[in-house]
């Protein structure tokens, strides 16, 4: 049985710890983090992993030191500009999560102008966590559908939610030895497998990526039902 998720999802921590194992600015970790990321998304799409939601800053992250905010910014803005191309030559079709509104004119203009050219990518979705709490999620859906006179269900909700283009992810991986979840999809995770690695970010390779596919293959989901109820093959049935 080696079943490959079709979505996982990553909280990117430890870049901070990184840097600071090599005397370097806490920055410094954050560009590594950007190459750990490429690595990782050329691995999923190998692995034909469908998509792949990367956790980049939280709506906590604006209460950091301002030079680490602002240098996060800039290292954003930079990162768009380079790997978007890239990432389109490789068929990934980009999405970014998360509040635009307390992001630059700038940042927004090239968050959009990124989603239009790899909107018709088909080998993985990405989805770019930025500015996002899961919090901020089910509010901002909670007043989508007050606005629009809806009932709140979990279905209008759902769909109302940031990460609706999207199946719930089916495993959720931390990176930097903490086990807590930081306010990342905490409406979408509900089912999701959860795999923490001891590795930093900068140093989360392919290898450990297999080790924490590796692992869900071998979970048995019963979202809430029994172990005799499940078809008697599947030790990893995907839902949904
Ligand atoms: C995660 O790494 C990246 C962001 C939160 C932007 P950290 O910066 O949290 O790294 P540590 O946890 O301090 O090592
Ligand atoms: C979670 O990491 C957010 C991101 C990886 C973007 P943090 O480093 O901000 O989480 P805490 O503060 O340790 O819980
Ligand atoms: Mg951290």
């Amino acid at each position: 049985m080696n079943q490959v998720p079709h979505h996982i999802a990553v909280v990117m921590d430890g870049n901070g710890r990184w840097a600071a194992k090599r005397c370097l600015p806490r920055v410094a970790g954050h560009k590594q983090g950007v190459a750990s990321l490429r690595r990782c998304v050329k691995a999923c799409a190998q692995r034909d992993v469908g998509v792949l939601t990367v956790f980049a800053f939280s709506s906590e992250n604006w209460n950091r030191p301002m030079e680490e905010v602002s240098g996060l910014m800039s290292l954003f803005a930079v990162a768009l500009g380079r790997e978007v191309p890239r990432l389109h030559a490789d068929g990934v079709q980009l999405h970014f999560v998360g509040d635009r509104l307390g992001l630059s004119e700038k940042l927004v203009a090239g968050i959009e102008s990124a989603e239009r050219a790899t909107a018709s990518n088909s080998r993985l979705i990405l989805n770019i966590c930025f500015n996002y709490g899961g919090r901020w999620d089910i509010v901002q859906a909670a007043k989508k559908l007050a606005d629009q006179g809806k009932p709140v269900t979990e279905e209008n909700l759902g769909a109302a939610m940031a990460m609706a283009h999207v199946a719930d992810p089916d495993l959720v991986i931390r990176t930097g030895a903490e086990q807590r979840i930081s306010n990342f999809l905490l409406w979408q995770a509900a089912y999701s497998e959860l795999y923490f690695s001891e590795r930093l970010w900068p140093e989360f390779d392919e290898a450990e990526l297999d080790l924490a596919i590796e692992s869900y293959s071998k979970r048995q989901r019963r979202f809430g039902k029994t172990s005799d109820q499940l078809p008697p093959s599947t030790v990893s049935p995907v839902v949904g």
